[in-house]
């Protein structure tokens, strides 16, 4: 079964690159939100949805992107970002879209983003500098390595 990660990362490409560490494990195809077309879904079993962290929640371009979507048939889903402070609890606004339009989400990562923007660029030159890190992407090539195993413990292949 293939793949699609679906990644919105316009601050410092912090998700972008922890989606291909994600889509190198998963043989996954990574697009960002302007170059999908709903019957991509077709071809696709397992989708990942991930962006920077906007105001506590994902970014305002892949919210609205799965808030378009169809209702899906209990397809599988996973989240991701990068933020400030990484918490799942900021995937909420994503994940109940996803829930709504009958995806099951089986799993989600979050980890540490630079950011640099308005005031924190005063402060040391911006917080979580050198982030995410190689420790980071090891910890999304694992998530990602469960993530499969999933897949394949559920009969996917
Ligand atoms: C306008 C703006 C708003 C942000 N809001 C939050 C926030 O609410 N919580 C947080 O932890 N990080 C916040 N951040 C930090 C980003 O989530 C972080 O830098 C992230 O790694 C950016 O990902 P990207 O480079 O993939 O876009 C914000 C950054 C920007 C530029």
């Amino acid at each position: 079964m293939k793949t699609l990660i679906i990644c919105a990362s316009y601050h410092h490409k912090n998700t972008m690159n922890i989606g291909k560490k994600m889509a190198e494990v998963l043989d996954a195809t990574i697009i960002e939100p302007k170059d999908f077309h709903e019957d991509m879904l077709n071809r696709y079993g397992l989708i990942g949805f991930g962006s920077g962290i906007y105001n506590g929640k994902h970014h305002k371009s892949i919210l609205a992107l799965a808030n378009q979507m169809k209702e899906q048939q209990h397809k599988h889903a996973f989240v991701f970002s990068t933020s400030t402070i990484p918490a799942k609890t900021m995937h909420k606004a994503m994940n109940d879209i996803l829930t709504e339009k009958g995806f099951k989400i089986i799993g989600q990562f979050s980890c540490k983003g630079f950011m640099n923007y308005s005031f924190s660029k005063y402060i040391f030159g911006g917080l979580n500098k050198g982030r995410p890190n190689k420790r980071d992407y090891i910890d999304a090539m694992n998530f990602a390595k469960k993530i499969k195993a999933y897949q394949s413990d559920n009969g996917e292949k």
